[in-house]
């Protein structure tokens, strides 16, 4: 993962093959529209017009320790999660979005995340965390996919990576 650009693993996943690659410039339309479909579910709800969401590639391009990966499956993109490295040394997983909903509840998602947190930690054991607001229901997601609640503010939960996922626990 030490190259940003050069994330681009295989993962299998029932019949289909998940490919999980770096986004680039071609991808920056994607992930405009699936942000602002899915905006009411972030910090930040305002739309992200074309000319802020390439100013945002320029900066995210030149920042070290900062991942944004896009989900292909059969050739279509169908969803995007990004991790980066903050200044007190634990990861942040953020911009976690399903773009494509016929692709939805059927593990693509978890097992994209679960291999980006691999690869995360292998480059850098730091702790893994991130914040979802209480309105999500994406955390019931992120709690069956290895992550607890290690604090509450008022709008949001902060998590923390377990590494084991709920499943494993009960077993
Ligand atoms: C959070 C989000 C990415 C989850 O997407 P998803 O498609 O539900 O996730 P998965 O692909 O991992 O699918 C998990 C579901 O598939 C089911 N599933 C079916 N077959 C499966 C398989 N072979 N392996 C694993 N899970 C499987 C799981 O049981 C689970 O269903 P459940 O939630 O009813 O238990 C998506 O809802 C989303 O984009 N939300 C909006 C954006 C957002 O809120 N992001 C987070 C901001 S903090």
């Amino acid at each position: 993962m030490k190259n940003k650009n050069k994330f681009n693993i295989n993962l299998l996943c029932g019949e289909k093959n998940i490919h999980l690659r770096s986004a680039s410039i071609v991808d920056l339309e994607n992930l405009r529209n699936w942000k602002n479909s899915e905006r009411n579910y972030f910090f930040h709800q305002s739309v992200i017009e074309v000319e802020q969401q390439r100013s945002w590639f320029d900066s995210f391009y030149h920042r070290p320790n900062d991942y944004m990966l896009i989900l292909d499956i059969d050739g279509a993109s169908i969803g995007c999660m990004g991790i980066r490295l903050l200044s007190n040394n634990e990861w942040d997983v953020y911009n976690v979005i399903l773009g494509v909903a016929s692709f939805g509840k059927q593990g693509y998602m978890g097992r994209a995340l679960t291999a980006m947190l691999q690869m995360a930690r292998s480059e850098n054991d730091f702790p893994i965390k991130l914040k979802v607001l209480k309105s999500n229901p994406a955390l019931n997601w992120y709690q069956k996919n290895g992550f607890n609640i290690e604090y509450e503010e008022i709008d949001h939960f902060g998590l923390r990576y377990q590494n084991k996922t709920s499943k494993e626990f009960q077993s």
